[in-house]
């Protein structure tokens, strides 16, 4: 995203869009928990953080996409420094506006479960924390209406994914069609200012624009798969005891930023599954 570029837009629209007092009354309506953000969930009401699994949990048994996920910039969305720096100048200079804005994208569990209040310094639990992560992505997920500011709109279903047939003895388990679709990634890699509309950073809307999509190739064939110009098979099973598949998507879902995450990876100190001796990401051997 180009950073600097899309906060001083931000700051400075932002500055000519609402009165403060508007803008005060919005924040704290506890009608709207999201605002303004585009995450909801049923009645409009936050869930709890303990609505939602540890992502190790899920790593008992998605060993591999656990050590995949983990050493990539989902998972350390919370942390990255350039982000936190960034954040933090962005919600002093708008009094606590953009808090759920940004968070709803780089940590949507603390939005969600009601964690952030705005302009204060919010405690955001531990499950939080760990960014953009599985039980966000596969559990509750489902898509509403346009697809704007990272709009989703969460309920209670089944753990999602690609497969038509899978069994678990952890989760129950659905085929989700959005899974499969670039715009499932564009909910969140389509940035658009949240008052006025204006796109800020449209990795989405670019990919929708160019050659790929008439030759079929979405941003999971180059982003979720071992060759990250082109879809690759990538044979294996999804999870200890489940039966071989012809392609399992990985989750080390890389971009420019390999570095950074290669840095936050070897720093932190995250629970990793205990019997752990999943693939590691390429950049780290
Ligand atoms: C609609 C979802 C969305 C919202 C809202 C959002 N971001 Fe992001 N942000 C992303 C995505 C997706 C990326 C990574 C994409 C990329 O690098 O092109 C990103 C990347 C970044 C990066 C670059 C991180 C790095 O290490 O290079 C920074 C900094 C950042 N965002 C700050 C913010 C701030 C501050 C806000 C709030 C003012 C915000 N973002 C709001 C989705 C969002
Ligand atoms: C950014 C969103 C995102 C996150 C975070 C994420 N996944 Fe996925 N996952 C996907 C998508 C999208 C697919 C399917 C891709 C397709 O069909 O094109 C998928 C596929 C899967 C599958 C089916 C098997 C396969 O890989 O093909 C499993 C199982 C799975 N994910 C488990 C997990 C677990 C466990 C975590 C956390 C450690 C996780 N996912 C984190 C988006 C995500
Ligand atoms: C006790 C083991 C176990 C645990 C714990 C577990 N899973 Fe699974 N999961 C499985 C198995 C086995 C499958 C079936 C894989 C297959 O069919 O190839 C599966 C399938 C899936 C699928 C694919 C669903 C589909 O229909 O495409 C997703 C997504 C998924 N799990 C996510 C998760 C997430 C997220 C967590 C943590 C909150 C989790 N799982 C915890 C064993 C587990
Ligand atoms: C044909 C393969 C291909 C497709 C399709 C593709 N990407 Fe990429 N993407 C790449 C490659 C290669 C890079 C690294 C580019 C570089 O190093 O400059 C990249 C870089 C990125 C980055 C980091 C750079 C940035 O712009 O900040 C993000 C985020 C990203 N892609 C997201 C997506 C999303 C979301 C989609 C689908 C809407 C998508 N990509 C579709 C191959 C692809
Ligand atoms: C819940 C919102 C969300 C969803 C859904 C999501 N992402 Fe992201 N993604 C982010 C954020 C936020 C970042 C930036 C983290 C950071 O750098 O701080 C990111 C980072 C990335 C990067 C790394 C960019 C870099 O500079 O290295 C790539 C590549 C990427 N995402 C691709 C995808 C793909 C492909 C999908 C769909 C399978 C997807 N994302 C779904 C929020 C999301």
């Amino acid at each position: 995203m180009a950073t600097c570029g899309m906060v001083v837009l931000l700051l400075g629209l932002l500055a000519s869009g609402l009165s403060a007092q508007s803008l005060a009354n919005k924040l704290a309506d506890p009608q709207d928990p999201f605002f303004p953000s585009r995450l909801s969930a049923s009645e409009n009401k936050a869930l709890k953080a303990s609505d939602f699994e540890d992502p190790g949990d899920c790593g008992e048994c998605h060993e591999q996409i656990y050590m995949q996920w983990q050493g990539g910039m989902h998972a350390n969305a919370w942390k990255d420094p350039t982000y936190t720096a960034l954040h933090h100048i962005a919600s002093k200079e708008t009094k606590g506006l953009t808090d759920r804005y940004c968070i709803a994208c780089h940590t949507p569990i603390a939005v969600l479960a009601g964690e952030i209040k705005p302009g204060e310094d919010s405690k955001v639990s531990e499950i939080s924390k760990k960014g953009v992560q599985c039980d966000f992505c596969h559990y509750r997920l489902r898509k509403q209406g346009d697809r704007k500011h990272g709009r989703h709109l969460l309920s209670r279903a089944y753990q999602k994914g690609p497969f038509k047939d899978s069994e678990s003895p952890a989760h129950q388990t659905a085929f989700s069609e959005l899974h499969t679709r670039a715009e499932f990634c564009g909910m969140c890699h389509d940035v658009y200012h949240p008052v006025n509309g204006l796109p800020l950073e449209k990795t989405y809307s670019e990919w929708l624009e160019g050659p790929y999509p008439s030759r079929g190739v979405k941003c999971q064939d180059c982003h979720m798969t071992p060759g990250i110009t082109h879809f690759q098979q990538n044979p294996g099973k999804a999870a200890i005891d489940a039966p071989q598949r012809e392609h399992i998507w990985s989750h080390n879902i890389v971009g420019v930023n390999a570095a950074m995450a290669n840095y936050l990876a070897s720093s932190s100190t995250a629970k990793r599954p205990s019997s752990g001796s999943g693939r590691q990401p390429p950049w780290r051997s």
